[in-house]
């Protein structure tokens, strides 16, 4: 199987320039000029831009939360995302306190097994620091391939870890060359605040937001830095949504500390005010961290602009607003967190980012593949565009103007958070592997061809040469 994409502006995170794509089975064989046309798949892209395969590395697909599962599976989350434009993504992995922590890999495994139309990973969440786990982590990284690990600071009660776990999952993850990811907000404190509320009558979604101050975050932020800091190790933080959590990020990186954070299209583009929509419509964006004020939405920008802030995530963690969303709506800790973001996540960071100047089209490509592709040891195979690297690749027209609606998106959920917003930027075709699935809007490929993919380690090299590209 051959295919060229010609005449296109190849964007990298380093580069962009005019080339030529040959691709021969799964991979890219060659870059460059007059590649012969017979027996060839031709694909033109004149006009417009090549961008390696989105890598999108939070997702939340067939996953139980707060009494029901998020509405997108693997078949349908993973189609979604390819329509969007992103070609792998790093779902994570739930696990149960006092059961082993292979049980959970095998249910992930199953969840997602001949059901994906892209090729995903999984991190895996760590509840609780036992001897037990401690013993089966060495395997996790050698035969299962993950080499991320999540720890929950917030979600007292369900999936909250104490310091404890948080410190000794850092140790180890240093010694074995694992990444550690946290979902940093106080639990503690956002549970005495979400009690007092709900003693006062206050149940509306806004409280939801109340309820987790910035403080609650940026504190939590901090202390997941000091002690990576101590341990030695590494860190990755989740979906930050505010100034506070910034400042921390920021601060531990110039002390030299290896620390790495995310964000989400959410928190760059959506506020406050959207929680206290009426007729309970405030719901569809109830997520943990909530939304915040305004004001930080351009710290956020402006931390992805000087590297203070590396990657976006969608989080994407869909549930119906009827009948879903509907569970809390008597009380706010009953709504489920999350929303549906899988597919307009580069379209948003391509539209509001690149379009509007506030980030440069090599930026873009960085922050929306390469970067995570790095850090989650995907790279070079996935996010960038490079002899022998995956054909996992996104022809995008940035000219042509479309309207985001549920009525036309490719998620399962009945609404969309930016419903009747007009982004820059169409995706025009999406390479999987070589393969076209996503073409004049329609899915061409096939579900089940996405596979697995074991990661590499956090390596020691990419440590030292992410700590050089540091100003
Ligand atoms: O509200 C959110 N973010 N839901 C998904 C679970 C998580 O905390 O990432
Ligand atoms: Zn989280
Ligand atoms: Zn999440
Ligand atoms: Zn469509």
């Amino acid at each position: 199987m051959r295919t060229i994409i010609q005449n296109g502006i190849i964007v990298t995170a380093s580069d962009t320039f005019e080339a030529d794509l040959l691709i021969e089975g799964e991979q890219i064989a060659a870059i460059g000029r007059d590649f012969p046309l017979e027996g060839a798949d031709v694909i033109e892209a004149e006009g417009c831009y090549v961008f390696p395969g989105g890598v999108d590395p939070h997702t939340h697909l067939d996953m139980p939360f707060g009494g029901t599962v998020t509405k997108d599976d693997f078949t349908s989350g993973t189609t979604a995302a390819a329509f969007g434009g992103t070609t792998t993504v790093v779902d994570f992995c739930l696990t149960e306190k006092g059961k082993p922590l292979k049980n959970a890999i095998k249910t992930w495994h199953e969840k997602s097994k001949g059901k994906a139309a892209i090729d995903y990973s999984f991190h895996l969440m760590i509840g609780e620091m036992t001897e037990d786990v401690l013993a089966e982590l060495p395997s996790v990284i050698q035969e299962d391939g993950i080499t991320s690990f999540k720890v929950f600071m917030a979600y007292k009660n369900v999936f909250q870890a104490d310091d404890a776990t948080l410190f000794q999952t850092l140790i180890k993850a240093k010694e074995l060359g694992a990444l550690v990811m946290v979902h940093a907000e106080n639990g503690d404190v956002i549970d005495y605040l979400t009690k007092e509320a709900l003693a006062n009558g206050q149940t509306d979604p806004i409280y939801h937001a109340l309820t987790r101050p910035v403080e609650a975050e940026g504190e939590a932020t901090g202390r997941a830095c000091q002690l990576t800091s101590l341990a030695g190790s590494q860190l990755y933080v989740v979906h930050v949504s505010c100034e506070e959590a910034v400042k921390q990020i920021e601060s531990a990186r110039r002390k030299g500390a290896d620390v790495w954070g995310e964000t989400c299209p959410q928190y760059l583009t959506l506020d406050l005010d959207d929680l206290r929509k009426p007729d309970f419509e405030g719901a569809k964006y109830v997520w943990s961290p909530p939304l915040r004020e305004k004001k930080h939405q351009e710290v956020l920008w402006n931390a992805l602009r000087t590297g203070a802030l590396q990657t976006i995530g969608s989080d994407q963690c869909s549930f119906d607003f009827k009948g879903q969303k509907s569970l809390g709506i008597d009380d706010f800790t009953k709504i489920p967190n999350g929303g549906p973001m899988i597919e307009d996540r580069m379209s948003i960071l391509y539209s509001e980012g690149v379009a509007e100047g506030r980030i440069s089209l090599n930026q873009f490509v960085d922050i929306t593949s390469t970067r995570a592709a790095k850090l989650f040891g995907l790279y070079p195979k996935k996010g960038t565009i490079s002899v022998g690297a995956d054909a996992d690749l996104v022809i995008f027209d940035p000219f042509t103007v479309r309207t985001i609606s549920s009525e036309t998106h490719h998620m399962k959920v009945d609404y969309n958070a930016f419903e009747g917003k007009r982004v820059k930027g169409v995706v025009q075709t999406v390479l999987s592997k070589g393969k076209v699935i996503i073409q004049d809007d329609t899915y061409k490929g096939t579900i089940g061809d996405g596979t697995y993919i074991k990661r590499a380690k956090y390596s020691e090299q990419l440590r030292n040469s992410a700590l050089a590209e540091r100003v």
